[in-house]
Protein backbone atom coordinates (compact mmCIF):
# COMPACT_ATOMS: atom_id res chain seq x y z
CA UNK A 1 0.00 0.00 0.00
CA UNK A 2 1.59 3.20 -0.89
CA UNK A 3 0.67 6.56 0.36
CA UNK A 4 0.20 8.24 -2.40
CA UNK A 5 -1.79 8.24 -6.36
CA UNK A 6 -2.60 9.82 -9.04
CA UNK A 7 -5.86 11.76 -9.59
CA UNK A 8 -7.41 13.75 -12.46
CA UNK A 9 -7.45 17.71 -12.24
CA UNK A 10 -11.29 18.26 -12.85
CA UNK A 11 -12.56 16.30 -10.08
CA UNK A 12 -14.27 17.95 -7.09
CA UNK A 13 -12.56 17.82 -3.56
CA UNK A 14 -15.01 15.54 -2.37
CA UNK A 15 -13.95 13.04 -4.68
CA UNK A 16 -10.38 13.44 -3.18
CA UNK A 17 -11.57 12.91 0.30
CA UNK A 18 -12.83 9.99 -0.55
CA UNK A 19 -9.63 8.91 -2.46
CA UNK A 20 -7.61 9.97 0.93
CA UNK A 21 -10.44 8.02 3.25
CA UNK A 22 -9.14 4.67 1.47
CA UNK A 23 -5.55 4.78 2.39
CA UNK A 24 -6.01 3.97 6.07
CA UNK A 25 -1.97 2.88 7.21
CA UNK A 26 -0.47 6.14 6.75
CA UNK A 27 -1.03 9.86 8.30
CA UNK A 28 0.72 11.51 5.71
CA UNK A 29 -1.18 10.91 2.09
CA UNK A 30 -0.53 13.15 -1.19
CA UNK A 31 -2.44 12.92 -4.10
CA UNK A 32 -0.70 13.35 -7.76
CA UNK A 33 -2.80 15.60 -9.58
CA UNK A 34 -2.80 14.74 -13.31
CA UNK A 35 -4.04 16.12 -16.63
CA UNK A 36 -5.71 14.10 -19.36
CA UNK A 37 -2.03 13.34 -20.68
CA UNK A 38 -1.21 11.76 -17.43
CA UNK A 39 1.21 14.70 -16.65
CA UNK A 40 1.94 16.03 -13.55
CA UNK A 41 1.14 19.34 -12.71
CA UNK A 42 0.02 20.01 -8.81
CA UNK A 43 -0.13 17.75 -5.86
CA UNK A 44 -2.47 18.05 -2.78
CA UNK A 45 -0.69 16.63 0.28
CA UNK A 46 -3.47 15.39 3.49
CA UNK A 47 -2.32 18.79 5.56
CA UNK A 48 -3.64 20.49 2.16
CA UNK A 49 -6.64 19.09 2.48
CA UNK A 50 -7.16 19.41 6.27
CA UNK A 51 -6.77 23.49 5.57
CA UNK A 52 -8.78 23.54 3.04
CA UNK A 53 -11.62 22.06 5.25
CA UNK A 54 -11.03 24.24 8.15
CA UNK A 55 -10.70 27.28 5.77
CA UNK A 56 -14.41 26.44 4.77
CA UNK A 57 -13.56 26.55 1.14
CA UNK A 58 -16.57 24.75 -1.39
CA UNK A 59 -15.55 21.53 -1.67
CA UNK A 60 -17.36 20.77 -5.25
CA UNK A 61 -14.22 23.48 -6.31
CA UNK A 62 -12.06 21.20 -8.76
CA UNK A 63 -8.54 19.97 -7.28
CA UNK A 64 -6.98 21.93 -9.94
CA UNK A 65 -8.32 25.30 -7.91
CA UNK A 66 -7.00 24.43 -4.52
CA UNK A 67 -3.54 22.69 -5.44
CA UNK A 68 -0.17 23.76 -4.66
CA UNK A 69 0.82 24.41 -8.73
CA UNK A 70 4.87 24.40 -8.15
CA UNK A 71 5.61 20.87 -6.60
CA UNK A 72 9.43 20.20 -6.37
CA UNK A 73 9.62 18.11 -9.56
CA UNK A 74 12.85 16.39 -11.05
CA UNK A 75 13.98 13.87 -13.47
CA UNK A 76 15.96 11.87 -11.78
CA UNK A 77 16.98 9.16 -14.42
CA UNK A 78 18.17 12.04 -16.92
CA UNK A 79 19.05 14.83 -15.31
CA UNK A 80 22.64 15.31 -14.08
CA UNK A 81 23.03 15.45 -10.32
CA UNK A 82 24.96 18.83 -10.75
CA UNK A 83 21.44 20.24 -12.19
CA UNK A 84 19.00 18.43 -9.57
CA UNK A 85 21.16 19.79 -6.84
CA UNK A 86 20.56 23.54 -7.78
CA UNK A 87 17.07 22.78 -8.94
CA UNK A 88 16.22 21.60 -4.93
CA UNK A 89 18.51 24.51 -3.93
CA UNK A 90 16.83 26.87 -5.88
CA UNK A 91 13.39 25.50 -5.01
CA UNK A 92 13.77 26.16 -1.21
CA UNK A 93 15.32 29.91 -2.21
CA UNK A 94 11.45 30.65 -3.37
CA UNK A 95 9.84 28.12 -0.90
CA UNK A 96 12.20 28.22 2.27
CA UNK A 97 10.31 26.17 4.38
CA UNK A 98 11.59 22.45 4.81
CA UNK A 99 10.74 19.63 1.87
CA UNK A 100 10.12 16.42 3.07
CA UNK A 101 10.03 15.05 -0.51
CA UNK A 102 9.93 15.60 -4.28
CA UNK A 103 8.20 14.14 -7.30
CA UNK A 104 10.72 12.26 -9.64
CA UNK A 105 8.91 12.54 -12.83
CA UNK A 106 10.21 11.00 -16.58
CA UNK A 107 10.87 13.10 -19.67
CA UNK A 108 6.97 13.74 -20.59
CA UNK A 109 6.45 15.00 -17.04
CA UNK A 110 4.75 11.75 -15.97
CA UNK A 111 4.88 10.92 -12.13
CA UNK A 112 7.41 7.73 -11.45
CA UNK A 113 7.27 7.91 -7.50
CA UNK A 114 7.98 10.06 -4.43
CA UNK A 115 11.85 10.62 -3.11
CA UNK A 116 11.98 11.24 0.81
CA UNK A 117 14.50 14.02 1.03
CA UNK A 118 16.06 12.04 4.11
CA UNK A 119 16.59 9.18 1.83
CA UNK A 120 17.90 11.01 -0.78
CA UNK A 121 20.55 13.21 1.35
CA UNK A 122 21.72 10.01 3.18
CA UNK A 123 23.21 8.72 -0.19
CA UNK A 124 26.59 10.57 -0.10
CA UNK A 125 26.84 10.41 -4.24
CA UNK A 126 24.10 12.94 -4.24
CA UNK A 127 26.70 15.51 -3.11
CA UNK A 128 28.58 17.82 -4.46
CA UNK A 129 32.13 17.29 -3.63
CA UNK A 130 33.98 20.84 -3.30
CA UNK A 131 37.96 20.68 -2.70
CA UNK A 132 39.57 24.04 -1.66
CA UNK A 133 43.40 24.81 -2.53
CA UNK A 134 44.58 22.15 -5.74
CA UNK A 135 48.00 21.32 -5.00
CA UNK A 136 49.28 18.22 -4.69
CA UNK A 137 46.91 16.97 -2.11
CA UNK A 138 43.79 18.51 -3.33
CA UNK A 139 44.11 17.95 -7.06
CA UNK A 140 45.39 14.04 -6.74
CA UNK A 141 42.56 14.05 -4.51
CA UNK A 142 39.95 15.68 -7.01
CA UNK A 143 41.37 13.07 -9.68
CA UNK A 144 40.86 10.03 -7.57
CA UNK A 145 37.40 10.83 -6.01
CA UNK A 146 35.95 11.83 -9.82
CA UNK A 147 36.57 8.45 -10.67
CA UNK A 148 33.50 7.41 -8.49
CA UNK A 149 31.77 10.69 -7.93
CA UNK A 150 30.00 13.26 -10.79
CA UNK A 151 30.10 16.39 -9.42
CA UNK A 152 33.48 17.87 -8.24
CA UNK A 153 34.13 21.65 -7.85
CA UNK A 154 37.97 22.79 -7.73
CA UNK A 155 38.48 25.79 -5.48
CA UNK A 156 41.78 27.44 -5.74
CA UNK A 157 43.27 31.46 -4.79
CA UNK A 158 45.94 30.98 -7.96
CA UNK A 159 43.70 31.98 -10.97
CA UNK A 160 46.72 31.21 -13.71
CA UNK A 161 46.79 27.54 -11.64
CA UNK A 162 42.94 27.60 -12.27
CA UNK A 163 42.75 28.21 -16.02
CA UNK A 164 46.12 25.95 -16.80
CA UNK A 165 43.47 23.01 -14.99
CA UNK A 166 40.53 23.87 -17.03
CA UNK A 167 43.03 22.86 -19.96
CA UNK A 168 44.43 19.97 -18.08
CA UNK A 169 47.57 21.28 -17.25
CA UNK A 170 49.26 20.31 -14.09
CA UNK A 171 52.21 22.16 -12.56
CA UNK A 172 53.81 19.08 -11.12
CA UNK A 173 54.67 15.57 -12.18
CA UNK A 174 52.25 12.84 -10.32
CA UNK A 175 51.47 10.26 -11.96
CA UNK A 176 48.13 8.82 -13.64
CA UNK A 177 46.48 12.63 -12.77
CA UNK A 178 46.71 14.50 -15.81
CA UNK A 179 44.99 11.09 -17.95
CA UNK A 180 42.04 10.88 -14.90
CA UNK A 181 41.87 15.12 -14.84
CA UNK A 182 41.44 15.07 -18.89
CA UNK A 183 38.76 12.21 -18.58
CA UNK A 184 36.88 13.85 -15.38
CA UNK A 185 36.83 17.28 -17.70
CA UNK A 186 35.55 15.67 -20.87
CA UNK A 187 32.87 13.91 -18.74
CA UNK A 188 32.04 16.97 -17.49
CA UNK A 189 32.00 15.67 -13.60
CA UNK A 190 34.67 18.25 -12.66
CA UNK A 191 34.45 22.29 -12.60
CA UNK A 192 36.98 24.88 -11.66
CA UNK A 193 35.99 27.91 -9.66
CA UNK A 194 37.55 30.82 -8.00
CA UNK A 195 35.01 30.53 -4.80
CA UNK A 196 33.23 28.23 -2.99
CA UNK A 197 29.64 28.03 -3.85
CA UNK A 198 27.60 25.82 -1.77
CA UNK A 199 24.32 24.08 -3.41
CA UNK A 200 21.70 21.75 -1.42
CA UNK A 201 23.70 18.79 -0.55
CA UNK A 202 27.85 19.91 0.20
CA UNK A 203 30.91 18.11 1.18
CA UNK A 204 34.05 20.47 1.63
CA UNK A 205 36.84 19.07 1.66
CA UNK A 206 40.14 21.64 2.80
CA UNK A 207 43.56 20.65 1.55
CA UNK A 208 44.87 24.06 1.32
CA UNK A 209 48.93 24.64 2.79
CA UNK A 210 50.70 27.30 4.69
CA UNK A 211 52.86 28.90 2.11
CA UNK A 212 56.39 28.95 1.57
CA UNK A 213 57.18 31.59 3.22
CA UNK A 214 55.31 31.01 6.24
CA UNK A 215 55.86 27.60 6.62
CA UNK A 216 55.91 27.05 10.25
CA UNK A 217 52.80 29.22 10.52
CA UNK A 218 50.55 28.15 14.06
CA UNK A 219 47.04 27.67 11.74
CA UNK A 220 49.27 26.52 8.47
CA UNK A 221 47.14 29.03 6.80
CA UNK A 222 44.57 26.86 7.04
CA UNK A 223 42.48 29.38 9.51
CA UNK A 224 43.02 32.23 6.51
CA UNK A 225 41.92 29.77 3.84
CA UNK A 226 38.59 29.05 5.79
CA UNK A 227 37.38 32.44 6.98
CA UNK A 228 35.30 33.55 4.62
CA UNK A 229 33.69 30.07 4.19
CA UNK A 230 32.42 29.78 8.00
CA UNK A 231 29.18 31.42 7.31
CA UNK A 232 28.51 29.25 3.69
CA UNK A 233 28.45 26.23 5.91
CA UNK A 234 24.62 24.75 5.55
CA UNK A 235 22.97 22.34 7.24
CA UNK A 236 23.46 19.23 6.21
CA UNK A 237 26.49 19.64 4.87
CA UNK A 238 29.72 17.80 5.50
CA UNK A 239 33.42 19.04 5.94
CA UNK A 240 36.61 17.55 6.24
CA UNK A 241 39.83 19.00 6.72
CA UNK A 242 42.40 17.15 5.16
CA UNK A 243 45.60 19.31 5.52
CA UNK A 244 48.25 19.00 8.10
CA UNK A 245 46.03 20.59 11.13
CA UNK A 246 48.31 21.70 14.48
CA UNK A 247 46.92 19.71 17.06
CA UNK A 248 43.74 21.36 18.25
CA UNK A 249 42.97 23.33 15.21
CA UNK A 250 39.92 21.03 14.16
CA UNK A 251 38.38 21.58 17.74
CA UNK A 252 38.64 25.79 16.99
CA UNK A 253 37.18 25.48 13.13
CA UNK A 254 34.13 23.62 14.28
CA UNK A 255 33.54 26.37 16.99
CA UNK A 256 34.37 29.23 14.65
CA UNK A 257 31.65 27.39 12.09
CA UNK A 258 29.00 26.91 14.66
CA UNK A 259 29.44 30.64 16.20
CA UNK A 260 29.20 32.01 12.37
CA UNK A 261 26.31 30.14 11.89
CA UNK A 262 23.85 28.93 14.58
CA UNK A 263 24.07 25.20 13.48
CA UNK A 264 25.31 22.38 15.99
CA UNK A 265 28.07 19.80 14.24
CA UNK A 266 26.77 16.55 14.81
CA UNK A 267 23.26 17.41 14.50
CA UNK A 268 22.61 19.87 11.04
CA UNK A 269 26.35 20.03 9.78
CA UNK A 270 29.07 17.53 9.93
CA UNK A 271 32.77 17.90 10.76
CA UNK A 272 35.88 15.23 9.97
CA UNK A 273 39.83 15.31 10.19
CA UNK A 274 41.20 13.26 7.57
CA UNK A 275 44.82 13.67 6.84
CA UNK A 276 46.29 12.83 3.76
CA UNK A 277 49.38 9.99 3.99
CA UNK A 278 50.00 9.44 0.72
CA UNK A 279 53.68 9.83 -0.34
CA UNK A 280 54.40 11.96 -3.25
CA UNK A 281 55.08 10.13 -6.51
CA UNK A 282 52.30 7.14 -5.92
CA UNK A 283 49.48 9.24 -4.49
CA UNK A 284 46.93 7.92 -6.84
CA UNK A 285 47.47 4.45 -5.21
CA UNK A 286 48.04 5.06 -1.36
CA UNK A 287 44.88 6.95 -1.50
CA UNK A 288 43.05 3.96 -2.86
CA UNK A 289 45.78 0.96 -0.88
CA UNK A 290 46.43 3.01 2.64
CA UNK A 291 44.20 3.18 5.47
CA UNK A 292 42.13 6.29 5.61
CA UNK A 293 42.64 7.70 9.38
CA UNK A 294 39.22 9.45 10.33
CA UNK A 295 37.97 10.76 13.27
CA UNK A 296 34.91 13.50 14.01
CA UNK A 297 33.63 15.96 16.10
CA UNK A 298 30.34 13.92 17.38
CA UNK A 299 29.98 10.12 16.60
CA UNK A 300 27.55 10.94 13.88
CA UNK A 301 30.44 13.30 12.27
CA UNK A 302 32.50 10.38 12.32
CA UNK A 303 29.73 8.05 10.80
CA UNK A 304 29.29 9.93 8.16
CA UNK A 305 32.90 10.86 7.46
CA UNK A 306 33.62 6.86 7.14
CA UNK A 307 30.84 6.48 4.77
CA UNK A 308 31.90 8.82 2.59
CA UNK A 309 35.66 7.72 2.71
CA UNK A 310 34.39 3.74 2.16
CA UNK A 311 32.64 4.53 -1.32
CA UNK A 312 36.07 5.46 -2.34
CA UNK A 313 38.69 3.16 -0.51
CA UNK A 314 39.21 -0.02 1.09
CA UNK A 315 40.18 0.64 4.69
CA UNK A 316 38.94 3.27 7.46
CA UNK A 317 40.62 3.55 10.41
CA UNK A 318 38.04 5.83 12.76
CA UNK A 319 40.20 7.32 15.91
CA UNK A 320 38.30 8.38 19.34
CA UNK A 321 38.61 12.28 18.82
CA UNK A 322 39.63 15.06 16.44
CA UNK A 323 43.14 15.44 18.48
CA UNK A 324 44.00 11.62 18.40
CA UNK A 325 43.87 11.76 14.38
CA UNK A 326 45.62 14.98 13.64
CA UNK A 327 48.48 13.41 16.59
CA UNK A 328 48.49 10.36 14.25
CA UNK A 329 49.44 12.67 10.77
CA UNK A 330 52.00 14.04 12.78
CA UNK A 331 53.34 10.98 14.46
CA UNK A 332 53.41 9.35 11.26
CA UNK A 333 55.74 11.89 10.08
CA UNK A 334 57.67 13.17 13.28
CA UNK A 335 58.55 9.51 13.71
CA UNK A 336 60.08 9.31 9.96
CA UNK A 337 61.75 12.30 10.75
CA UNK A 338 63.36 11.12 14.10
CA UNK A 339 64.53 7.09 12.42
CA UNK A 340 66.19 9.73 9.98
CA UNK A 341 68.40 11.99 12.39
CA UNK A 342 69.06 8.71 14.14
CA UNK A 343 70.58 7.40 11.01
CA UNK A 344 72.38 10.92 10.47
CA UNK A 345 73.74 11.26 13.79
CA UNK A 346 74.59 7.39 13.77
CA UNK A 347 77.01 8.84 10.34
CA UNK A 348 78.29 11.40 13.05
CA UNK A 349 79.46 9.06 15.11
CA UNK A 350 81.46 6.49 12.33
CA UNK A 351 83.01 9.24 11.02
CA UNK A 352 84.99 10.01 14.35
CA UNK A 353 85.92 6.42 14.63
CA UNK A 354 86.86 6.01 10.49
CA UNK A 355 84.16 3.46 10.27
CA UNK A 356 81.93 3.19 6.95
CA UNK A 357 78.31 3.83 8.24
CA UNK A 358 76.89 2.18 4.81
CA UNK A 359 78.38 -0.76 5.76
CA UNK A 360 78.06 -0.36 9.86
CA UNK A 361 74.17 -0.05 9.15
CA UNK A 362 74.12 -3.34 6.61
CA UNK A 363 75.74 -5.41 9.60
CA UNK A 364 72.90 -4.39 12.04
CA UNK A 365 69.91 -4.89 10.23
CA UNK A 366 71.14 -8.01 8.54
CA UNK A 367 69.16 -11.04 9.81
CA UNK A 368 68.31 -8.73 12.76
CA UNK A 369 64.24 -7.88 11.97
CA UNK A 370 64.39 -5.95 15.07
CA UNK A 371 66.02 -2.95 13.61
CA UNK A 372 65.57 -1.24 10.42
CA UNK A 373 68.00 1.39 9.92
CA UNK A 374 68.27 3.55 7.40
CA UNK A 375 71.19 5.56 5.68
CA UNK A 376 72.28 8.87 6.62
CA UNK A 377 71.39 11.34 4.13
CA UNK A 378 72.80 15.04 3.15
CA UNK A 379 69.59 16.71 4.14
CA UNK A 380 65.85 15.57 5.14
CA UNK A 381 63.29 18.21 3.84
CA UNK A 382 60.28 18.08 1.66
CA UNK A 383 57.12 19.82 2.44
CA UNK A 384 56.02 17.84 5.23
CA UNK A 385 59.05 16.50 7.34
CA UNK A 386 60.68 20.19 7.40
CA UNK A 387 57.26 21.54 9.51
CA UNK A 388 55.66 18.23 10.94
CA UNK A 389 58.33 17.58 13.67
CA UNK A 390 57.81 21.31 14.86
CA UNK A 391 53.92 21.08 14.83
CA UNK A 392 54.37 17.88 16.65
CA UNK A 393 57.00 19.70 19.20
CA UNK A 394 54.64 22.70 19.42
CA UNK A 395 51.81 20.07 20.74
CA UNK A 396 54.68 19.32 23.90
CA UNK A 397 54.42 23.00 24.98
CA UNK A 398 57.49 24.40 26.38
CA UNK A 399 58.73 21.32 27.58
CA UNK A 400 61.76 19.46 27.56
CA UNK A 401 61.12 17.36 25.24
CA UNK A 402 60.19 19.47 22.29
CA UNK A 403 63.52 20.98 22.33
CA UNK A 404 64.92 17.86 22.06
CA UNK A 405 62.55 16.78 19.36
CA UNK A 406 63.41 20.23 17.93
CA UNK A 407 67.40 19.21 18.29
CA UNK A 408 66.95 16.68 15.99
CA UNK A 409 64.76 18.24 13.42
CA UNK A 410 68.03 20.82 13.32
CA UNK A 411 70.28 18.17 12.61
CA UNK A 412 68.29 16.80 9.66
CA UNK A 413 68.40 20.57 8.53
CA UNK A 414 72.23 21.19 9.45
CA UNK A 415 73.35 18.18 7.15
CA UNK A 416 72.90 19.87 3.65
CA UNK A 417 76.06 21.82 4.65
CA UNK A 418 77.87 18.13 5.54
CA UNK A 419 78.54 17.90 1.78
CA UNK A 420 79.63 21.35 1.24
CA UNK A 421 82.19 20.26 4.39
CA UNK A 422 83.11 17.57 2.32
CA UNK A 423 84.24 19.82 -0.65
CA UNK A 424 85.66 22.18 1.29
CA UNK A 425 87.92 19.47 3.14
CA UNK A 426 88.70 18.07 -0.98
CA UNK A 427 89.26 22.48 -1.33
CA UNK A 428 91.95 22.53 1.31
CA UNK A 429 93.86 19.32 1.06
CA UNK A 430 94.83 20.04 -2.36
CA UNK A 431 94.89 23.73 -2.62
CA UNK A 432 92.61 24.50 -4.87
CA UNK A 433 90.58 27.55 -5.15
CA UNK A 434 87.01 27.89 -5.44
CA UNK A 435 86.99 28.51 -9.34
CA UNK A 436 88.99 25.23 -9.79
CA UNK A 437 85.74 23.50 -8.60
CA UNK A 438 83.37 22.47 -10.37
CA UNK A 439 80.36 20.54 -8.56
CA UNK A 440 77.53 18.13 -10.23
CA UNK A 441 74.18 17.94 -8.45
CA UNK A 442 72.32 15.06 -9.55
CA UNK A 443 68.51 14.92 -8.22
CA UNK A 444 67.02 18.10 -6.61
CA UNK A 445 64.45 16.78 -5.04
CA UNK A 446 63.96 15.79 -1.24
CA UNK A 447 63.95 12.12 -2.43
CA UNK A 448 64.07 10.28 -5.94
CA UNK A 449 62.15 7.03 -4.93
CA UNK A 450 59.10 7.25 -5.85
CA UNK A 451 60.17 9.78 -8.56
CA UNK A 452 58.72 13.16 -7.93
CA UNK A 453 59.48 16.65 -9.21
CA UNK A 454 58.93 18.80 -5.55
CA UNK A 455 61.91 20.93 -5.42
CA UNK A 456 60.06 22.85 -2.72
CA UNK A 457 61.92 22.18 0.44
N1 LIG B 1 52.48 17.17 -0.58
C1 LIG B 1 52.30 16.06 0.10
O1 LIG B 1 52.79 15.01 -0.27
C2 LIG B 1 51.45 16.03 1.35
C3 LIG B 1 51.22 14.81 1.95
C4 LIG B 1 50.40 14.76 3.05
C5 LIG B 1 49.85 15.92 3.58
N2 LIG B 1 50.12 17.13 3.01
C6 LIG B 1 49.49 18.33 3.57
O2 LIG B 1 48.40 18.70 2.74
C7 LIG B 1 48.27 20.12 2.65
C8 LIG B 1 48.38 20.60 1.22
O3 LIG B 1 49.62 20.17 0.68
P1 LIG B 1 49.99 20.43 -0.85
O4 LIG B 1 51.29 19.76 -1.08
O5 LIG B 1 48.83 20.09 -1.72
O6 LIG B 1 50.18 22.00 -0.84
P2 LIG B 1 50.30 22.99 -2.11
O7 LIG B 1 50.95 24.20 -1.59
O8 LIG B 1 50.88 22.23 -3.25
O9 LIG B 1 48.80 23.30 -2.49
C9 LIG B 1 47.98 24.15 -1.78
C10 LIG B 1 47.03 24.81 -2.78
O10 LIG B 1 46.11 25.56 -2.03
C11 LIG B 1 45.87 26.81 -2.69
N3 LIG B 1 45.39 27.73 -1.68
C12 LIG B 1 46.05 28.31 -0.68
N4 LIG B 1 45.23 29.11 0.02
C13 LIG B 1 44.01 29.02 -0.54
C14 LIG B 1 42.75 29.63 -0.29
N5 LIG B 1 42.59 30.49 0.69
N6 LIG B 1 41.71 29.30 -1.08
C15 LIG B 1 41.87 28.44 -2.11
N7 LIG B 1 43.05 27.85 -2.41
C16 LIG B 1 44.10 28.15 -1.64
C17 LIG B 1 47.23 27.17 -3.27
O11 LIG B 1 47.10 28.08 -4.34
C18 LIG B 1 47.74 25.80 -3.73
O12 LIG B 1 47.35 25.53 -5.07
C19 LIG B 1 49.36 20.67 3.58
O13 LIG B 1 48.81 20.82 4.87
C20 LIG B 1 50.38 19.55 3.59
O14 LIG B 1 51.18 19.56 4.74
C21 LIG B 1 50.90 17.20 1.88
Amino acid sequence: MKNNFQFNWDLPITELIKSFDHIKNFNFKVAIIVNSKKQVIGIITSGDLRRIIQDKINLNKKVSDVMNKSPLSINLHDEKLRKILNKIDEHLNIHPQKIDFFLNVNKKKQFINLVNIDNFNSNLRNYKISILGLGKVGLTLLCFLSEKHDIIDGIDINKGHLNNLKKSKINFYEPYVETILKKSIFEKKVEFVETYHPTFNNILIICTGPSLNSILDKTQGIERALKHLYSKIRKNDLIILRSTSPVGLSRKIVTNIQKKTNLICGNDFYFSYSPERAVEGNIINDLKNIPQIVSGYTENCKVKARAFWLNHCDKVITTESLEAAEIIKLTNNTYRDFCFSFSNILGDLCTRYNIDTKKLIDAANNGYPRSNLFYPSPGVGGYCLSKDPYLFADALEESNLSSSLIKLRKFNENMALYPYGLIRQFQNKFCLKRKDISVLIIGLTFKGFPENDDTRL
